[in-house]
């Protein structure tokens, strides 16, 4: 077991064993080899580095009390690669292949799991790249997929605890029929911009509206929005927001719970009448929104008045952790078990 400092880790870039590694080729795909070099040789006219053709996938394994590890929907996130794949006219990682990857690269680097109890994980980093060189705009014909894995700590400091948003008009990070329901680079460098604005402000992130009307909810940065009422959790509907897999398990959840759940457009204004609200992601799971501002027109929407996580995103929270560490059962098949 590496000596690591697991209880003060951050959502950052620790170097880890082993990589695997898929080319596609002709057509298909070739055979998984593994790597512990940490660069990848690539043609300069490569599709990834010139028209974007990149995709990426974030998913966690996590060490449980048991000894066991256990994996978060592998295959949800098999299948929004390549529904991405699609977006952007890269080949489609088969599922098996996929899972075959992310459990042989948790399994090579067992020993930098976080153990039990330590707010940290092994985050599972896939990654599609365009490889082939092309000057016109076209797809390429080859192309890299590759996984590695590093174990991270909390993305926000403090873990589940609330934070502070501020409403960016400035930027758009994805147009109604544009890329943002896939997970691809060039979204995220449409957000640094916003992102920046949002830091030098001193809040936590930005939030984004619809980019056509600027009047519905969108995204919370890097993450997807809910907010709660009279028992109701209600999420965006949205052509441009990333399907997040951590907002379908708690839809999914609060299902379970009894809760009712709503998708559609929520227009900023409704920002007044949650009781709770949070963004929701792999690398948070749920971060609690303690205020939104919209400094153009004035208006701070307080959600949490006492500044604490409210009692059903506490809720939500929690079962989806102990599903995620094997301690609720796993009724929906979301968990993969490694000895
Ligand atoms: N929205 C964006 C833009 C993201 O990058 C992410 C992170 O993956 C999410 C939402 C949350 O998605 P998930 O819950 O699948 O991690
Ligand atoms: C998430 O996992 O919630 C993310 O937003 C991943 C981010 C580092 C791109």
């Amino acid at each position: 077991m590496v000596q690591l400092d697991w209880s003060n880790l951050k959502f950052g870039y620790i170097p880890t064993n082993y990589n695997v590694r898929c080319y596609y080729r002709n057509g298909k795909w070739g055979e998984i080899e593994v790597s512990s070099e940490t660069t990848i040789n690539i043609h300069m006219a490569a599709t990834c580095l010139h028209y974007g053709q990149e995709a990426f996938e974030g998913l966690k394994a996590h060490g449980c009390k048991d000894g066991k590890v256990r994996i978060f929907r592998m295959r949800a996130n098999a299948e929004r690669l390549q529904s991405t794949c699609r977006g952007i006219l890269m080949p489609e990682v088969p599922t098996e292949l996929f899972e075959e990857m992310v459990t042989k690269v948790v399994k090579l680097n067992r020993e930098f799991v976080p153990p039990y109890g330590h707010d940290a994980s092994l985050y599972i980093r896939p990654l599609l790249i365009g490889t082939s060189a092309q000057v016109g705009v076209h797809p390429a014909s080859e192309y890299l997929f590759i996984i590695f894995v590093t174990p991270v700590g909390p993305y926000f400091k403090g873990g589940f605890a609330s934070s502070n948003y501020v409403i960016i008009r400035e930027y758009d990070r994805a147009a109604p029929l544009g890329t943002g329901r896939y997970k691809v680079g060039g979204n995220y460098a449409a957000s640094l911009a916003a992102n920046k604005i949002a830091h030098d402000k001193g809040y936590s992130c930005e939030f984004y509206l619809d980019a056509k009307e600027k009047k519905y909810i969108d995204e919370c940065g890097a993450a997807n929005f809910f907010g709660i009422k009279n028992n109701t959790y209600i999420t965006p509907k949205s052509s441009s927001v990333l399907p997040s897999i951590t907002n379908n398990s708690l839809q999914q959840i609060a299902r379970d719970m009894g809760m009712k759940v709503e998708v559609r457009p929520i227009p900023e204004v409704e920002l007044s009448t949650f009781e709770e609200a949070g963004a929701c992601g792999t690398a948070a799971v749920i971060s609690p929104i303690e205020k939104i501002d919209d400094l153009e027109n004035g208006k701070s929407y307080v959600i949490s008045k006492d500044g604490k996580p409210g009692p059903w995103s506490t809720k939500l929270y929690n079962h989806l952790r102990k599903i995620q560490l094997g301690e609720e059962p796993d009724v929906h098949n979301w968990v993969t078990v490694l000895d």
